[in-house]
């Protein structure tokens, strides 16, 4: 019995036919680069999310990254963020030379804690880029306010969170602008790289589809410095047919969640996720805070169960980043969560054996 920590397969063993007539389409009709199915695809995305534009990307780094450069983000900018997150979310930052600064985590939603944002404003913050973490989103109005009062820009790290919702409004809708992944493994993924802007700002969308093909405002005329960032047709085609079944996969992965809480939040060395009210999760991740955390690694292994740690190291004491970060706090929350966390298996198709089986061997361990 092999448990697969991200079950791919039952998915495409589902749509398969489907998925190859959508990509036999794109090489018949042999537009590869911004075909067809790249304007349906952002159609049906926008129509998801409730947002007036969205505009597909290479990557999720590039979706994050594409409206900072439409902003003008400058070297010396500040830009506040959560450390417990996907190098990604900083990477950006650093390459455009402007510097991160951190506000530590809530240990209970692994989300930026918000109370600790308006501390860490000075007059050089130009942006705010809370992250979605697992599939769940912090409390995104809160930060809306906070923006609002401080005149900053909100930018939704929403790589992981595509399909979560705040009181019925999705991931991705709000602030300025929602920067979202398609990377296979996420809750909607393609098979390869892609991601997705959205936003409801017309300037900021026009801004950000010129930069996605080099700044180009007219064919081979630039009006600004962009980058190589657009979505494959393919993936684009892949991604419709994936869209068809997305709804009920949120679903499954809240009842896959359901499954572990119900059976795991007895066990006193176990904390499970806490989703707030009105939170709706898009369940990337399946995480527990435990106790001797790499005994269990180790012991889940032995016995064929696969699981990941999400994310062993705090990102400021990543060491490319250390000449960024000038103050030496320790964001105590972040780097004991580094230490207790880890990932069980989780898709939408981890069927209820497999799971009776994770269960039963972590009961078993804390015995
Ligand atoms: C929080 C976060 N930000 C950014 C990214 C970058 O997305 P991508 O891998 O599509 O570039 C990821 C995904 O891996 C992520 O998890």
């Amino acid at each position: 019995m092999k448990i697969p920590f991200c079950d791919l397969a039952t998915q495409q063993n589902l749509i398969k036919n489907k998925i190859d007539e959508r990509i036999q389409k794109v090489l018949a009709h042999g537009r590869y680069i911004m075909g067809p199915e790249i304007k349906e695809l952002e159609d049906q995305l926008s129509a998801f999310t409730q947002t007036k534009h969205c505009i597909t990307t290479s990557s999720g780094t590039d979706a994050l990254i594409l409206p900072m450069l439409a902003w003008d983000i400058q070297p010396g900018d500040e830009i506040i963020t959560t450390p417990f997150s996907f190098i990604a979310t900083i990477e950006v930052i650093a390459l455009l030379k402007a510097k991160p600064v951190f506000v530590d985590i809530d240990p209970h939603t692994f989300n930026l804690d918000i109370n600790q944002i308006e501390n860490k404003i000075s007059n050089k913050t130009k942006l705010i880029i809370p992250v979605s973490l697992f599939g769940l989103t912090p409390d995104l109005n809160a930060l809306q306010d906070i923006c609002n009062k401080h005149n900053l820009k909100l930018l939704e790290d929403g790589c992981q969170s595509f399909g979560a919702s705040l009181n019925d409004k999705k991931s991705g809708s709000f602030g300025d602008a929602g920067a979202t992944s398609f990377f296979p493994a996420k809750p909607l993924g393609c098979y390869g790289d892609g991601g997705a802007v959205f936003t409801n700002d017309d300037d900021l969308a026009e801004k950000i589809k010129q930069l996605r093909v080099h700044g180009q405002s007219k064919q081979y005329i630039y009006s600004s410095i962009g980058i190589n960032g657009r979505l494959d047709t393919l993936q684009a085609a892949i991604l419709l047919e994936k869209l068809s079944l997305f709804e009920n996969e949120l679903k499954l992965r809240n009842q896959v969640a359901k499954r572990y809480s119900d059976a795991l939040s007895n066990i006193k060395e176990v904390i499970c996720p806490t989703i707030p009210n009105g939170y709706q999760s898009a369940f990337a991740q399946y995480s527990l805070l435990v106790e001797k955390r790499d005994q269990l690694k180790e012991y889940l292994a032995k016995n064929d169960i696969p699981t990941a740690i999400y994310y062993p190291t705090s990102l400021h004491q990543q060491t490319p980043y250390l000449k960024l970060i000038d103050d030496d706090t320790d964001y105590e929350n972040t780097t004991s969560v580094c230490k207790r966390i880890i990932s069980l298996p989780m898709s939408a198709y981890t069927n209820a054996s497999d799971q009776e089986y994770i269960n039963q061997t972590i009961i078993d361990f804390y015995k």
